[in-house]
């Protein structure tokens, strides 16, 4: 037997939203930081972000139709700038915190315990102990028309990773820096070590990087 939802539409609205959500996969939470033009700082949760290209290097997320205050979105739309953090799972609580609506003035770094750092004059903040993160300009935006989302994305100006999670080929080694994955948006989840392959060829054997 399988459960089966052939028909959405019918769903209550939040189970519906339960489902699809976690239907869709597992991903990388992050913090996304930003500061308004009055000088606000904002930090709220997000995990609909992904790789968009490498050169130049890009990132993207999808933003919630703005039929509401969303400070985050209005951040980037009046300065151009926003951090995006992984989060030390330690952290995953207070990371869930951020995403309860605070007014424009109040700072959910403060709020939910996180500090904010600035780091080569970047105008927006980044997140002090986050072990991997991104400095971004944004480059793109439009709506996506069928259910009045938006798809952001940022030009990475400036990535930091700790030295401990960043192997000689360039690869970073989430688990090794300990941050949060999330099924949903209640679910959260540690990384486990990786198992990674060589390029992949017609007809070979995958080629385990391992020794
Ligand atoms: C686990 C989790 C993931 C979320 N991912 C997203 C997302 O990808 N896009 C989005 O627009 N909102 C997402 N949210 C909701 C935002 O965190 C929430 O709307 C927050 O209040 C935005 O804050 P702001 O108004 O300060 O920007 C997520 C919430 C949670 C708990």
């Amino acid at each position: 037997m399988r459960f089966r939802a052939a028909e959405p539409e019918a769903l209550e609205a939040r189970y519906r939203a339960r489902l699809f959500n976690s239907a869709s996969g597992m991903r990388t939470a992050v913090l996304i930081g930003t500061k308004s033009k009055s000088g606000n700082e904002n930090l709220a949760i997000f995990s609909n972000i992904f790789h968009v290209g490498a050169n130049p290097p890009l990132i993207g997320f999808i933003m919630r139709p703005i039929n509401r205050e969303r400070h985050t979105y209005k951040n980037i739309s009046d300065t151009g700038y926003f951090t995006v953090n992984h989060i030390p799972f330690r952290a995953h609580a207070a990371a869930h915190q951020t995403s309860a609506k605070y007014p424009e003035d109040r700072s959910e770094f403060e709020a939910c315990g996180f500090d904010p750092e600035y780091t080569d004059g970047f105008f927006a903040p980044f997140c002090a102990d986050s072990p991997v993160r991104s400095g971004c300009r944004l480059e793109y935006e439009t709506e996506i028309p069928v259910n009045g989302t938006r798809l952001i994305v940022g030009r990475i100006l400036l990535l930091e990773a700790e030295d401990h999670c960043t192997a000689d080929d360039g690869f970073i080694d989430l688990a090794k820096a300990g941050v949060t994955a999330v099924t949903g948006l209640d679910a959260y989840h540690t990384v486990s070590p990786p198992k990674r392959y060589a390029y992949a060829e017609p007809d070979r054997d995958p080629k385990s990087l391992h020794p």
